[in-house]
């Protein structure tokens, strides 16, 4: 087990901003991979101008593929004169074969331009969104997604992703929580990590390698209130224990790139966070990689206000270590002078030109500049949308449903129903099948609810179908029609939630109810008595309490891909057991955010009895649905846990966490089995409980399976007061079940130096 201590002093914290005016930065040339890189890049560097360089920090917005030789002229005359490094959003093998043509071939240095673009979920064949992939606990399913992703995306001419996302939030007011993998440090460290390789591949010289960007760097996640691109606050500990582990397990897994956070914290913008961009993660963390901006990042610096106009957003920009601006072109534009003038050092520039050239070399493209695209289009139409890639987005998406509840076994549903009623206003919409970001989507290639249902079942049902209500309107004229709907049928399946848009970038929401009139549609058709099924199509925890007990089955289906039609009916007629799990807490209302599993427990932990204990008045302290909380169609028995020893010693922290898992139902099942650590007594408060690992395994009826965990140092250590990874002796609680509220428990206890 390795561990680190990526701490950054207090004393650097608090003299960034001198730090910054009186212009002391280090530039480090970044660590070599080989010799030969260096050699290769000192030899390149020592040719280029000023503006050369400049220009290879440059990456100006894309064109669409939609946008003739006309449109891009004024962009080919910059790629000649050498001040375009990269593009966002460009892709397409013609085009960027045809640019990437007039980078080698017509600009005096020959250096390849970099497509880098938005591959969030899937390319062409979409996933579910990340939140979604996130809930199968799988990483091998999610590395195996991003795989194909990479495949795809590679064929169309990218080179560069700007994915994973690593954010973790605690806020679902906060629209980006759809694209991270939810609100736990250690979920979201493996999943970054299994992205990260998904997406780079064994071999980054591979024609269907994508450089990984996790994003964004950092505490991006925090925004006060939920409300996008708003100031972060949050303590050092806060930071490291919370919101860089997934940037470190990303590095650690070999991410060639990071972006830079939109937010702040604590009054100093992430576009000119010298401490965590060139002290952290380059000092103390040793990562190479490149630091890309986010869009308009550097230009954000002046309504930060922080620089008073471009050149000074510019030159902090570059002095904390962001070596790309994307989209401002303030570097390329308006830092020639500066660094003519010697405002910024020669060798500052340097360092983050050798990462650009780095990330071109570690790729291939000096050569192979053509290694992903083709002239005539035909491998990208071989590797798009293929069948193969279609199943595995089926097999992600079943993996991403999560049952919430299944009171008296209403699901799974019979496949010779009679007659079904299928209502609501998300049944037949394919762009929430995509959901956001889904950039190369295309809504054509979707299997919507309705369909997947159509192809389930075949002639033998009669569907009969009623919207109620639209998404997000008062209108509760349709209703009538849809309980009228419910009445003839046997079985009712009702498809509620949000519309894509209402998630994702700058797509915030005070609240967490669903959106409009579909909760009263939802128990109007639920007063018919039928039996009926909600599924939640949606990029967020909703709280929707005012269902429970009154629908008996809910499934939540998040943004599902496009397959995630079929998917839905696979796991709706039981074809597919359920077997997701709730990466991030579902409140009751939007007043208990933020509401996480790893809380502490207070001096006056909350007991609903007596009153001056944390707690609220109107609904109750624990959420309406826990993180790891997911039912299945069959049951679990866990028996207790056993620990392989009663005391460790300080010098040899492993451990050994055993749990008999047994299926104790009719039907065979997969169970994320969730192991959970606390340190009882500690020099500082800790969590009440923090994941600490999971496994899947799969049990027919009747079987059992011991599954073990080892815990190490990383497992059982936390920052002591001075901000030192340390294990402090005492006993500690392992806590293990199928959701982060149904664990049973055993201790042990680690001893004293
Ligand atoms: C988003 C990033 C994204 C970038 C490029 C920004 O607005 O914050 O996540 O990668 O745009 O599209």
């Amino acid at each position: 087990m390795k561990h680190h201590n990526p701490r950054i002093p207090h004393a650097l914290l608090a003299g960034l901003v001198a730090t910054l005016l009186a212009g002391t930065a280090t530039a480090r040339p970044p660590v070599y991979a080989t010799t030969a890189e260096k050699a290769f890049v000192d030899a390149l560097l020592a040719k280029m101008t000023v503006d050369e360089k400049l220009g290879q920090l440059n990456q100006p917005p894309g064109v669409g593929n939609n946008t003739g030789p006309a449109a891009m002229a004024g962009s080919e005359d910059q790629i000649r004169r050498g001040e375009i490094g990269s593009y966002l959003g460009t892709q397409g093998a013609v085009l960027t074969c045809r640019l990437q043509r007039i980078a080698v071939e017509q600009s005096r240095l020959g250096i390849p331009l970099l497509f880098g673009y938005d591959v969030i979920h899937g390319h062409r064949t979409v996933f579910p969104v990340p939140l979604g992939e996130s809930a199968s606990f799988d990483p091998a399913e999610v590395q195996h997604a991003a795989r194909v992703a990479a495949i795809e995306a590679s064929a169309h001419g990218i080179h560069w992703t700007y994915a994973p996302m690593v954010d973790i939030s605690r806020d679902p007011r906060w629209g980006r929580v759809v694209e991270g993998a939810g609100e736990d440090p250690y979920l979201g460290s493996v999943l970054a990590a299994a992205r990260v390789r998904g997406f780079q591949g064994e071999d980054l010289r591979a024609p269907d390698a994508v450089l990984a960007t996790a994003k964004h760097f950092v505490a991006y996640g925090a925004a006060e209130a939920g409300r996008d691109y708003n100031v972060a606050d949050i303590s050092e500990r806060t930071l490291h224990e919370l919101y860089l582990p997934p940037f470190k397990a990303a590095v650690d897994a070999g991410a060639q790139s990071i972006m830079a956070a939109f937010n702040e914290i604590a009054g100093v913008p992430m576009h000119a966070h010298q401490p965590l961009i060139e002290d952290l993660l380059r000092k103390q963390w040793g990562w190479d990689g490149l630091l890309v901006s986010d869009y308009t990042g550097v230009m954000e610096l002046m309504p930060h206000g922080v620089a008073a106009d471009r050149e000074q957003a510019g030159i902090l920009g570059l002095r904390a270590g962001v070596d790309v601006d994307m989209v401002s072109q303030i570097y390329v534009k308006d830092l020639p002078a500066a660094v003519k003038a010697g405002r910024i050092p020669m060798a500052q520039l340097d360092a983050s030109v050798r990462r650009v050239l780095n990330a071109k070399y570690r790729l291939g493209l000096f050569d192979d500049p053509y290694r992903s695209c083709t002239d005539d289009g035909a491998r990208e139409r071989a590797l798009t949308l293929t069948p193969q890639h279609r199943a595995d987005a089926r097999r992600m998406a079943q993996k991403s449903l999560v049952l919430l509840e299944n009171d008296d076994q209403v699901l799974p549903l019979s496949k010779s129903v009679r007659t079904l009623a299928v209502i609501g206003p998300l049944a037949d919409h394919r762009r929430a099948m995509l959901g956001n970001w889904a950039m190369a989507g295309r809504e054509e290639d979707a299997v919507t609810p309705l369909e997947g249902l159509k192809a389930a079942l075949g002639d033998r049902t009669r569907l009969v179908v009623a919207k109620g209500t639209d998404i997000d309107s008062q209108d509760t004229r349709g209703i009538a029609d849809a309980v009228a709907a419910a009445k003839q049928a046997d079985a009712v399946v009702m498809f509620l939630g949000e519309h894509p848009d209402m998630s994702a970038e700058a797509n915030n929401r005070t609240s967490l109810d669903l959106p409009g009139v579909q909760e009263q549609l939802a128990l109007a058709v639920a007063d018919t008595g039928k039996p009926v099924v909600v599924v939640l199509l949606n990029g967020r925890p909703l709280s929707i309490g005012g269902l429970k007990g009154k629908v008996p089955a809910i499934l939540e289906a998040w943004f599902p891909g496009i397959e995630g039609g079929h998917a839905i009916a696979d796991v709706l007629f039981g074809d597919v057991n359920p077997s997701a799990k709730l990466p991030i807490t579902f409140p009751h209302n939007v007043g208990q955010v933020p509401i996480y599993y790893a809380h502490k427990n207070t001096g006056r932990p909350p007991r609903t009895e007596e009153k001056y204990t944390s707690k609220y008045l109107d609904v109750p302290w624990t959420p309406l649905y826990a993180f790891g909380h997911g039912l299945s169609y069959t049951t679990f028995r866990y028996d207790v846990p056993v620990v392989s020893s009663a005391t460790l010693k300080p010098d040899a922290l492993e451990q050994q966490v055993s749990v008999r898992v047994t299926n104790t139902g009719k039907r065979a099942g997969d169970e994320v089995v969730q192991l959970y650590v606390r340190d009882d007594v500690a020099s500082i408060t800790r969590p009440v409980k923090q994941l600490r690992g999971f496994q899947r395994v799969s049990l027919q009826p009747g079987e059992a399976k011991t599954v073990t965990f080892t815990l190490g140092f990383d497992d059982l250590a936390m920052y002591d007061a001075r901000m030192q990874q340390v294990v402090e002796p005492g006993t500690f609680t392992v806590f293990v079940g199928g959701s982060s509220d149904r664990t049973q428990q055993a201790t042990f206890t680690v001893g004293a130096r």
